[in-house]
């Protein structure tokens, strides 16, 4: 990989330019990834927690919504991830757009989002997805795969023929920010990056970082 020697030839990003607000340039540029052929799912995102053994740990999840307010994903509250929060809400995000020489990385506050709100989700799911969520004590040891399949169809069968409710463990969390970078891929690793990070005052500095 040492070889390995791709120019990034795409637009500048320039500071005078950019919106006041991240979310304005945040939603561009979303709708730019998620209009590439190239890009599968502009959604994919990942999240960093602190661990409550000290340790950060990345997994992907789906951004499912963004609002002037912040970044929400939907998962299990009592999986690794959704403890690690509960004890410091303090995360980072990042969404890398190959196709576009673009990333974001955020860092803000993680926190439950309404619970009509997740049951609204919810009810959109497909079954599947509903009995999925009943069934997984998400990052907890299991025996076996049939262990997991059975649980499955434990619950299948328990809903069989009603609505299947949202389980109280799973739901939203909003992310919201206190800095957004965006990192423009430019020749030369000579990149673009624009940090905006939030004023006690509500308004969001601008500056230019060195790549
Ligand atoms: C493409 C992709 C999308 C994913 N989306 C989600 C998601 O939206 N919510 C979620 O809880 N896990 C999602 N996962 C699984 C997580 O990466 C992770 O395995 C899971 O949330 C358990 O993480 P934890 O044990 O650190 O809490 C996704 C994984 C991939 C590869």
């Amino acid at each position: 990989m040492s070889n390995y020697r791709k120019s990034y030839e795409r637009n500048p990003l320039i500071k005078d330019t950019v919106p006041e607000n991240p979310m304005e340039l945040f939603q561009k540029w979303f709708f730019e990834a998620d209009a590439m052929d190239s890009i599968d799912e502009a959604n994919v995102m990942s999240v960093s927690t602190l661990g409550l053994d000290g340790y950060p740990k990345t997994r992907i999840v789906l951004l499912k919504k963004f609002t002037w307010e912040g970044f929400i994903f939907y998962t299990n509250y009592n999986s690794e991830k959704g403890r690690a929060i509960l004890a410091n809400p303090k995360v980072s995000l990042n969404l890398f757009w190959h196709g576009l020489e673009r990333q974001v990385i955020i860092k803000g506050h993680a926190e439950k989002i309404a619970e009509n709100l997740s049951d609204g989700y919810f009810e959109s799911r497909p079954d599947g997805s509903k009995l999925g969520a009943w069934a997984s004590d998400q990052s907890k040891e299991i025996d076996s795969r049939k262990a997991l399949d059975d649980k499955l169809k434990e619950f299948e069968v328990k809903f069989q023929g009603q609505e299947i409710p949202r389980p109280d463990y799973w739901g939203g969390l909003i992310v919201k920010p206190i800095s957004l970078e965006f990192w423009q891929g430019r020749p030369n690793r000579m990149h673009d990056r624009i940090l905006y990070a939030l004023q006690e005052d509500y308004n969001w500095k601008i500056s230019r970082l060195q790549p």
